[in-house]
């Protein structure tokens, strides 16, 4: 690793950056950010990776979810309390489905920056910076709000140590409480197709806590409290550069923005920047694998990315986020999964059922179909114990809120419904029944396995 440092991605060809107008206000914005403290310690990464190791051997499995994008103003009492709690129960669902312990993984505190496919948009013939997320610049097609302001990575980090210190303040104090998940409840939980199905889990799991804490005379204490990681893509070098740090103690570089960043499919490119950037960090990573990548080119592509970024095999280092769609899974993910198997490094595999299954609606919005996402999960469930592997999380882009974003679930919404809570800035998602429902179908398909061992 001697020829890597926080700041050799900057030799290689760096894709999906905004263009920051003043080069003088970048240095001197990633410069104090330099100067803060950490939003996360070597030590929860270094936990984490150790769990993501475990779920690596199919002993515990991982929920990820959260936003496509966070927006500033979001950041608010209730959208994260609401959050929360969503990810709470399913991970409560998942835990009682597939007798696994769950790590809960939110893509949140730091999901801020997006890629866009063109730098530049245009309306009625008029150009103007895409928008990024709202670490870059302003969503309105407004020419001064979308102007790249190097400013707003400071604004970004204090939202995510906002959200941080919110959620960790809940957990310590006692809300996650497997004890007492009516703390969890969100209020539109009684009036859900599905109350009556997630009333009878908590009730299933309470019994057993308490037939336990009977039997040993001891309270389970270990899952009282349970864990919350954060992650997002890592996709805005100049402010992960700036949070990546040496620490006491602890050989090499963490990026101590987030527990756990993830490359975008757009930017895993073999020579470019962020797989250079990524190499050099102790945090475990992920990348997103999509349908960009022919099952004909993987295997060359694999061996050089795990030589690359997993060189040591250490557990929990490296996760596969497979996205490929429901048309498209079955035809790429066995070459994926084959392909890691042939370098003989182990890696964790999750499916994103999300980014492989976006339409359009005749109206021109974008939403996904609850059907699609079930169908690739089941079929990514089945592909896995076919090749002998094992999916081992899943990714969603969910909120604790009652939007309308994706169509279908046990509600049934239509294309119409779209218009009536469309919020999303970026892409849809599943809303808080939605996302409950499709817990219970998953965890109902991973029970009709035991773990592999
Ligand atoms: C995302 O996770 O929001 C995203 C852009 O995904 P992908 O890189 O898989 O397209
Ligand atoms: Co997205």
């Amino acid at each position: 690793m001697s020829d890597w440092t926080s700041e050799s991605w900057k030799s290689k060809p760096v894709r999906h950056q905004p263009e920051y107008p003043d080069a003088k206000a970048l240095a001197e914005a990633t410069e104090e950010l330099a100067s803060f403290p950490p939003l996360v310690t070597s030590w929860e990464i270094e936990v984490l990776k150790q769990q993501l190791g475990e779920a690596a051997t199919g002993h515990r499995f991982l929920l990820q979810g959260g936003d496509c994008a966070e927006s500033f103003a979001e950041c608010t009492s209730s959208v994260i309390i609401n959050k929360l709690k969503i990810l709470l129960q399913m991970s409560l669902v998942l835990v009682h489905g597939t007798h696994r312990r769950v790590i809960r993984v939110g893509r949140f505190a730091g999901q801020y920056a997006k890629p866009r496919s063109d730098p530049m948009e245009t309306r009625d013939g008029v150009s103007m910076p895409s928008y990024y997320g709202d670490i870059v610049n302003r969503p309105a097609f407004e020419s001064k709000g979308r102007m790249p302001d190097p400013w707003r990575m400071l604004r970004g980090y204090e939202r995510s140590a906002l959200t941080l210190n919110f959620i960790r303040s809940l957990i310590d104090g006692g809300f996650a409480d497997l004890h007492h998940p009516e703390y969890w409840e969100l209020n539109f939980v009684e009036h859900s197709p599905k109350a009556a199905e997630f009333h009878a889990i908590v009730e299933s799991i309470g019994e057993s806590l308490r037939f336990m804490e009977t039997l040993s005379g001891i309270s389970v204490a270990d899952i009282s409290r349970v864990d919350f990681y954060t992650s997002h893509e890592g996709l805005l070098l100049p402010y992960e550069a700036a949070l990546t740090r040496e620490v006491p103690r602890r050989k090499g570089w963490y990026n101590l923005s987030t527990h756990f960043p993830w490359i975008g499919m757009r930017t895993a490119g073999l020579d470019d920047a962020h797989v250079e950037f990524f190499r050099g960090i102790r945090n475990p990573i992920a990348i997103k694998m999509g349908p960009s990548l022919k099952p004909r080119d993987m295997q060359p592509f694999l061996n050089k990315l795990i030589d690359t970024l997993h060189p040591d095999d250490e557990p929990g280092r490296l996760t596969f986020i497979h996205r490929y769609g429901a048309e498209r899974v079955a035809e790429y993910l066995p070459a994926l999964i084959e392909g890691a198997k042939a370098t003989g490094r182990t890696v964790l595999f999750v499916c994103d059922p999300m980014h492989g299954n976006t339409r359009k609606t005749e109206a021109g919005i974008k939403t996904r179909r609850f059907d699609d996402i079930l169908m690739e999960l089941e079929q990514a469930i089945e592909i896995h114990q076919a090749c002998g592997s094992n999916l081992g999380g899943v990714h969603f882009e969910l909120t604790g809120e009652n939007v309308t974003e994706c169509t279908g679930g046990a509600r049934g919404l239509t294309d119409d419904d779209l218009k009536d809570g469309y919020r999303s800035l970026v892409d849809p998602r599943l809303n808080y029944e939605q996302a409950l429902e499709m817990a219970m179908l998953i965890a109902r398909r991973l029970s009709a396995k035991p773990s592999s061992d």
